[in-house]
């Protein structure tokens, strides 16, 4: 099911507005991760799509259907939230078949729902766990369980907010990589809320990022990575530091020095030039930028030097070491700039 949001305003009293006019068109069959620091709007957009909340202005569509003011029993979404409770007083069974169960005339049968909800705990390979507790289950296998219930309703959007918030690193690894195969086996369109960029970017089709309310950029993982459309996105998407440049008959230069970096049409002017770890390397010229490091640190994809330059602003970029060269706190350097992007504005 195809499900976009059009100019979606949503305000909460005087305070800046949650989401100031928010287009998303999420396809039918897509994993959409919603990504964005605390306070961006994830959530509020999530539940202006389940109709938990009530938009200001804008509308809500579910593929060719205004759902904007259909309740939200009746959109036909499955939620799971990071707190998502299961009731403790029923067995694991009991909780999956729970909204089947509360159907009235639409009930399945007996044998109907025996054999869904039989379906679902294979799916969240939780085959065995049918007559137990939630208490006597770990908290991944309560959220593959939560899980489960969403999707036993058959919904046509399966919204999930921060789902894996409260578990640690390992298990979040692994239902991770559970969801993206139930999503595979499933072809259910699902909009996935995290503020973690790994799990975005590992986990969906596309990202959407938010920033104050508003869209920054949609694209798949390596657009958003590759080509960001804003300072905001470059820096919260991936590993960045950022150099204050100026532009200057396209070219671009710090302090007195021409960069080997295209101004990308930039206006002339002061802008900002961010780098990610691989557009700085170290070099033997005595001519390049000198610096002292100042930190070596251990990351997801190898080691960084973090090197300040000499000179009166003593800024900071963070270099990615290659194999095999040793660098050591303290010493001096000398550094190429390879690549990088520009964006408008000072860093
Ligand atoms: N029920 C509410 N009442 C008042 N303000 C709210 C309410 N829900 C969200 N907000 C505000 O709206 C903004 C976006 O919140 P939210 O959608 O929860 O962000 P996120 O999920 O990205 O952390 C925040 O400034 C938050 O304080
Ligand atoms: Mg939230």
């Amino acid at each position: 099911m195809q499900v976009r949001a059009i100019g979606i305003v949503k305000e909460f009293g005087a305070a800046a507005a949650a989401l100031a006019g928010v287009d998303l068109d999420v396809r039918s069959g897509e994993l959409m991760a919603l990504l964005g620091p605390s306070g961006s709007g994830k959530t509020t957009l999530l539940r202006v799509i389940a109709g938990l909340e009530a938009p200001d202005r804008g509308r809500i569509l579910f593929g060719d259907e205004d759902a904007t003011t259909i309740p939200v029993r009746k959109r036909g979404v499955g939620f799971v939230f990071q707190h998502y409770a299961l009731f403790r007083h029923m067995s694991v069974f009991e909780n999956i078949a729970f909204g089947l169960k509360v159907r009235g005339r639409e009930r399945p049968s007996r044998d109907e729902i025996r054999s869904r909800v039989t379906r679902l705990l294979a799916l969240v390979q939780l085959e065995e766990y049918g007559q137990r507790r939630p208490s006597q289950l770990s908290g991944g296998q309560r959220q593959r369980i939560a899980l489960a219930r969403a999707l036993a309703v058959e919904p046509r959007v399966l919204l999930l907010d921060e789902p894996f918030g409260a578990l640690d690193a390992r298990v979040r690894r692994d239902l991770r990589r559970s969801l993206r195969e139930i999503h595979d086996a499933t072809g259910q369109t699902t909009i996935f809320v995290t503020h973690d960029q790994d799990e975005a970017l590992e986990l969906a089709d596309r990202v959407t990022i938010l920033n104050g309310g508003r869209i920054e950029q949609t694209g798949t993982p390596d657009e958003v990575h590759d080509t960001p459309s804003s300072a905001f996105v470059m820096s919260f998407v991936g590993e960045s530091t950022s150099l204050p440049v100026r532009i200057l008959d396209g070219t671009v230069r710090f302090r007195d020095r021409v960069l080997g970096v295209p101004g990308e049409g930039g206006r002339d002017g002061p802008a900002a030039l961010y780098l990610r770890p691989w557009d700085v390397a170290f070099t033997d010229s005595d001519t390049a930028l000198a610096g002292t490091v100042a930190m070596v640190r251990r990351a997801a994809g190898g080691r960084r030097a973090e090197v300040k330059l000499d000179g009166p602003g003593q800024e900071v970029v963070e270099v990615g070491i290659p194999v095999g060269r040793s660098v050591a706190r303290g010493e001096t350097v000398r550094l190429e700039i390879r690549g990088g992007r520009i964006f408008a504005g000072r860093p």
